[in-house]
């Protein structure tokens, strides 16, 4: 009871009513694509047949992705050409758990609903080009707030664009090109290029014709413009011909200058100034980030992920900082100020330290210290084979070192911290080979309103295999969600296998890594997953010990995992041996706060 008063404060209507009801997720979903086929495959183009009831009988239809190959839930519909006909498809409410639908290039026509965003809250990709769709664009659009795509090019919509679209912070593309709109572009769209408005009636940013223009003045234009016009039209087409002649060459370059814009635009931003955490450190302008940077090229990105770009900075006296810059936070500049004050003040050995942070304009970037060694996904996973893997001591060293940090944020860290991007990735090594985590607390700076699907917005499912499976349910990040990545991460650490893609499956084996042990588990050749390079040296029996640990993090029910305070104490007993832990006395855990698992936590 408490735990839904909890959720019904915090949490938008609409979340709280996916949480507090039971999940009848597989037979929706089937009856979606059931429906959908009815209404629009009328000549049978899908060959979907819903003969086979078993869980992953719907995922492997033409054109239907689901979150998890044996699961009937759908992830997302890739239904472009398959020669679609009828009005918008029927049952897409159904299919609850859809992020993405695509379904240009059908002889789909009449109006996209009005009600889009309640069949499809969480879409964040949505093509519907070149089909006939008439009518106006739906207000509702904007209640989609994850949408990051909308492609509705070539189709017949009329009316304006509706102005609430700018309610849509995650938009990264947009296009109505070729359509019968009209009316002002909402200022918001503006940043878009103008060919994607190219439609008759349509004025102002980005295209060159302003508004204001009454429609008599605009009648003269035109009636003025016929007569000109061949003449006009034939020196403008010349000019723009001696322009993209003459630009060809030079087109790569201008891609590269494109990427560091953002830098260049914030370059001497007024009153923009490098906040330090620690007074050791030098002080320091964005101006000495820029220069320590070369500006934020291209050559110094030394990793991508979710949260934002990192930088490698290099400082005058010759030593190094990293600096993320962060994808879109929607904070304010004072909230923002007093969420990197208290990370500020998060403090332990296996977490990176966050040394500072600077705002500038819109841009927010944070200062890290810098891991030379890079991150454990690229010591495990070498992009030069010959390259020899870790050895099985400094893996479970790193094993060990994670564990003891990420027990520290759930457990003695105040307010505790949930990561939600585990990752071998985000694991980052230092010289003695202790693991530091990094981006934590990030995930809330991301999205005010936290819910995990955030995570998967802006497409960059590469993450997908450390999920956790009742995230696709709950859209709730829990300390059991973190030990789940962990899990993962521990099993690429005792297999050298990669999470979504097991080379050492036979051919046919589409599953993840947690899919493959799984089914190694159940047919009790568990030690056939183990890398080979380290069998038969004298740790096999770790080796197992280890393997039991994770597998007891995958578990598909979060109560049945253990927290990550045991996990820690599960691996540092199998690696006492090794003295790795001397310096362990900053770890004061609360064990009677180890099992926060039946609480919602919203915040982390
Ligand atoms: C499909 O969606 C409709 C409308 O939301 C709902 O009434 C119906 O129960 C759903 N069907 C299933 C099988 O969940
Ligand atoms: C039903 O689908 C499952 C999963 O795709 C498959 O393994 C099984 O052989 C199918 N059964 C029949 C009777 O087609
Ligand atoms: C969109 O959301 C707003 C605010 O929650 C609500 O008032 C409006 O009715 C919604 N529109 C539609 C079409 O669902």
């Amino acid at each position: 009871m408490a735990t839904k008063c909890f959720c019904a404060a915090l949490l938008p209507i609409l979340l709280c009513f996916m949480l507090c009801q039971p999940c009848y997720g597989t037979v929706s979903d089937i009856q979606c694509l059931k429906k959908l086929k009815a209404s629009v495959d009328l000549d049978n183009k899908l060959e979907w047949t819903f003969n086979n009831n078993t869980e992953g009988s719907i995922c492997v239809f033409n054109g239907v992705e689901c979150w998890h190959p044996n699961e009937n839930k759908v992830l997302a519909l890739h239904l472009g050409s398959m020669g679609l006909k009828g009005k918008f498809p029927d049952g897409l409410e159904n299919c609850s758990s859809m992020t993405s639908l695509d379904l240009s290039s059908n002889s789909l026509s009449g109006p996209i609903p009005a009600d889009f965003s309640k069949r499809l809250p969480f879409i964040t990709n949505l093509d519907l080009s070149y089909n006939s769709f008439s009518g106006q664009i739906p207000e509702s659009l904007a209640n989609c707030t994850y949408l990051n795509n909308i492609n509705l090019q070539h189709n017949k919509l009329t009316g304006n664009i509706p102005g609430q679209l700018a309610a849509l912070g995650r938009l990264a593309q947009f296009n109505v090109a070729d359509n019968q709109l009209s009316g002002q572009i909402p200022s918001s769209l503006s940043k878009f290029p103008p060919s994607n408005f190219a439609n008759q009636d349509l004025c102002g940013r980005p295209l060159s014709n302003d508004c204001t223009a009454t429609s008599s003045s605009r009648t003269g234009v035109i009636v003025g413009s016929a007569v000109g016009g061949a003449v006009i039209t034939f020196i403008i087409v010349a000019v723009i011909l001696f322009i993209l002649l003459r630009k060809m060459p030079a087109k790569k370059k201008g891609k590269d200058v494109e990427e560091n814009k953002w830098a260049k635009s914030i370059k001497g931003a007024k009153g923009a100034k490098v906040s330090m955490f620690e007074k050791s450190v030098s002080k320091m302008k964005l101006n000495d980030l820029m220069k320590a940077t070369g500006d934020f090229t291209k050559e110094n990105i030394i990793g991508t992920g979710r949260s934002g770009t990192m930088y490698k900075a290099t400082l005058p006296d010759g030593s190094f900082l990293a600096i993320k810059r962060l994808q879109d936070t929607q904070h304010l500049e004072s909230q923002f100020t007093s969420e990197m004050s208290t990370l500020g003040s998060v403090k332990q050995r296996n977490l990176v330290p966050l040394l500072g942070y600077c705002i500038a304009k819109n841009e927010r970037l944070l200062v890290y210290k810098y891991m030379p060694k890079g991150s454990l996904y690229d010591h495990l996973h070498p992009k030069n084979s010959e390259k020899k893997g870790l050895e099985w001591s400094l893996r479970l060293k790193i094993a060990i070192g994670t564990a003891r940090g990420l027990a520290w944020l759930h457990h003695s860290c105040n307010p505790r911290i949930l990561h939600r991007n585990i990752s071998s990735k985000c694991i980052l090594i230092d010289d003695d080979y202790e693991a530091k985590i990094s981006d934590f607390g990030l995930a809330r700076l991301m999205n005010p309103i936290d819910t995990h699907l955030s995570t998967f917005v802006n497409g960059e499912f590469g993450d997908l295999g450390y999920v956790a499976p009742e995230y696709t349910r709950t859209l709730v990040a829990t300390p059991k969600g973190d030990v789940y990545s962990f899990g993962v991460v521990l099993l690429e650490l005792i297999t050298g296998e990669e999470p979504t893609r097991v080379s050492n499956a036979p051919e046919n084996f589409k599953g993840s890594l947690v899919d493959w042990i799984t089914y190694l588990s159940n047919n009790s050749i568990l030690p056939d997953a183990i890398d080979k390079s380290l069998i038969g040296k004298d740790s096999d029996a770790e080796l197992l010990q280890c393997m039991k640990v994770a597998c007891s993090c995958v578990l598909s029910s979060p109560k049945e995992r253990p927290t990550m305070f045991e996990v820690y104490q599960l691996l540092r007993a199998v690696g006492e041996k090794y003295h790795f832990s001397a310096a362990d006395d900053e770890l004061t855990m609360q064990p009677q706060n180890a099992d926060p698992e039946d609480e919602l936590i919203v915040a982390n």
